[in-house]
């Protein structure tokens, strides 16, 4: 059982969360991950870990209600437990010193991109910050994301702050501006969005990598949930990755797998929802 010693709600969808779990604090790197349970019998689900504080013994992690397990766990308040917490698990973001680092995030991928940022900054670098959301008032982390990152871009689909548009047009218009490419770029977020921004980067000519996000169920390399192809061979995203070189990534496949079950995951929803309505 690990307790929620903070929550802050981000937007009406998603929460923030510092929960205690001492041993994960000490240990984990940028990059990495925790499979949770927010209740005994719910299914597993992993999460980023946005941050992490030794002294305190917590972590900090954002989620974002999509589906029957995030909405329990975004439901869950200061002082309530989540039935248990695994991690840290998967290889560290690759940090090293390459210049100027540009790291896109959409969504609630600009959580996940705040630990790396932070790192790539610490490690010497000058770290663009360009996250996309729907509009403003869906930015996430604005303040923190400053701290971490020399600079900080927006985009939003409505234009209602930064560029108008979204984060992939938002990297063209930015690049064009730029007397030189970036060294290196990072990108977290929805699966098409990676795909265009991979796209875009290969033009470009700039090594980019992905921190996907495949269906992980044990996190430990031996259900095969999480099996993707890059340059031609399989993978397991969960202890190989979650990050990897994304001109390489069959994302096509990635897409189709992550897919896989939506008709199921609609009728858990439903069903919980229908529950919820009758205890209300
Ligand atoms: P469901 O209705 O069950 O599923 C909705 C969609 O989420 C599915 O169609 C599928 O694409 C995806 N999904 C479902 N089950 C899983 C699973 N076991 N593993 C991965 N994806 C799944 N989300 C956040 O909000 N914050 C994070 O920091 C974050 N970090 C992640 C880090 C990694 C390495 C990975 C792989 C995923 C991360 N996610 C994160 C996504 C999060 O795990 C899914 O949104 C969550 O599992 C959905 O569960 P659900 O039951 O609420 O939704
Ligand atoms: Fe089971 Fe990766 S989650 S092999
Ligand atoms: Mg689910």
């Amino acid at each position: 059982m690990n307790l929620i010693l903070k929550k802050r709600q981000l937007t009406p969808e998603i929460a923030w969360f510092e929960v205690e779990a001492p041993r994960i604090a000490r240990r984990w790197k940028p990059g990495q991950f925790i499979i949770i349970r927010p209740n005994q019998d719910s299914e597993r689900i992993p999460l980023t870990i946005v941050d992490g504080d030794p002294g305190r013994g917590s972590i900090v992690m954002v989620v974002q209600a999509v589906g029957k397990t995030t909405r329990i766990t975004v439901a869950k308040e200061e002082g309530e437990y989540l039935a248990d917490v695994v991690g840290p698990l998967g290889e560290a973001a690759s940090i090293e010193k390459a210049g100027h680092v540009l790291c896109v995030g959409g969504g609630v991928g600009v959580a996940e991109l705040l630990p790396v940022a932070r790192a790539f900054r610490q490690a010497g670098n000058f770290v663009t910050a360009m996250c996309g959301a729907r509009t403003a008032s869906l930015r996430i982390l604005d303040e923190e994301l400053r701290q971490a990152a020399d600079e900080v871009i927006w985009a939003t689909d409505d234009g209602t702050a930064g560029f108008h548009g979204n984060v992939v047009q938002c990297m063209a218009a930015w690049r064009a501006q730029q007397n030189a490419p970036p060294a290196t770029v990072h990108v977290i977020g929805p699966i098409p969005m990676m795909r265009a921004a991979a796209d875009l980067t290969r033009q470009w000519g700039v090594p980019t990598f992905a921190s996907l996000n495949p269906i992980m169920i044990d996190g430990t390399g031996m259900c095969g949930g999480c099996r993707i192809t890059v340059g031609g061979k399989v993978r397991f995203a969960c202890v190989e990755g979650p990050e990897f070189d994304a001109h390489q990534v069959d994302f096509d496949e990635l897409i189709r797998r992550t897919n896989a079950y939506r008709a199921q995951e609609r009728l858990v929803l439903e069903q919980h929802e229908c529950k919820l309505k009758l205890v209300n």
